[in-house]
């Protein structure tokens, strides 16, 4: 029987590299003589086990600059989704000290924004408003970006038709829904330059997992329960092949697999950390 785990399973390049920095961060810190305190701002990830167990090597998760206000000095980590321009000033006039893991892709928005709003082109977002990531582009803007997640939004924005745009995306926007309103600025006569700025790990996760469930007789799937990308995962994979687990953690595994079981096909979604997805790829190795 052949386990295929898939390449793209769990964190994506940007949420690992942001990870990885606060172990480094502790590692530097342990060795320090200061031994700063380490702090991130929000949660590094959406996955309560990652996030205690950074508490327990006393990594603190601050919610807000208010906050920031009352604790030691230390370090700042800046997770994957970035910030804006003025909180970031605003954390190193406190005297903290920002290490920043702003994925790149993330990051590459951000030039963009600030660069093309500095050329006096108006910006416009498509994303969904109250989303970190996106009201950290918004903060890059040198004026006040302009925010869309549907055409009612477009009808509602108040540009002159002379001036030039500027369309970035979230990075998680979904690519069809991002095309059908770039086509509906472009036709309303605004001048337009269009930055596709969508970043492809989900789909590529979604697309390996679907070929992998095609071929398989059994897939598991491994991830949080309230984890949209997982239960969307276990949708795609649950129509390829009708004997699909979605499980949180190996203990919610209970499998029982036939002698005909030829191939077993693992994924997980963006928030589920190695350890887990290495548990359950050894134990299928191990008993079947
Ligand atoms: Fe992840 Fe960065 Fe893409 S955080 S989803 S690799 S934009």
């Amino acid at each position: 029987m052949e386990v295929r785990l898939a390449k793209s399973a769990g964190f994506c390049f940007g949420v690992k590299r942001a990870v990885e920095t606060v172990y480094e961060q502790i590692e530097k810190q342990k060795l320090s003589v200061q031994k700063l305190p380490i702090y991130t701002y929000g949660p590094i990830i959406h996955n309560e086990q990652v996030v205690s167990n950074l508490e327990k090597n006393g990594v603190r998760v601050i919610e807000d600059l208010e906050q920031l206000k009352n604790v030691e000095k230390g370090i700042i980590i800046i997770r994957s989704h970035g910030i804006d321009k003025a909180t970031f000033a605003a954390i190193e006039e406190m005297g903290h000290i920002c290490v920043d893991a702003t994925c790149p892709f993330v990051k590459r928005i951000h030039n963009i924004v600030e660069k093309e709003s500095r050329q006096r082109k108006e910006i416009v977002i498509i994303g969904n408003p109250g989303h970190p990531e996106v009201e950290g582009i918004k903060g890059w803007s040198e004026k006040t970006a302009h925010i869309v997640e549907s055409e009612e939004d477009i009808k509602k924005l108040d540009i002159p038709k002379d001036k030039e745009i500027c369309i970035v995306s979230q990075t998680t926007f979904n690519y069809n829904k991002f095309q059908d309103l770039v086509e509906i600025l472009k036709n309303s006569s605004y001048n337009v330059i269009v930055v596709n700025t969508i970043c492809n790990a989900t789909e590529e996760r979604q697309t390996e997992a679907k070929e992998i469930a095609a071929l398989a007789d059994v897939m598991i799937v491994i991830g949080g329960a309230h984890s949209s990308n997982t239960r969307k995962l276990y949708e795609i994979c649950s129509k390829e092949c009708s004997d699909t687990y979605f499980i949180q953690t190996l203990d919610d595994l209970h499998l029982e697999l036939p002698k005909s079981v030829r191939l077993v096909g693992i994924t997980a979604g963006a928030s589920t950390p190695n350890n887990i997805i290495e548990e359950v790829q050894s134990y299928v190795r191990r008993n079947f």
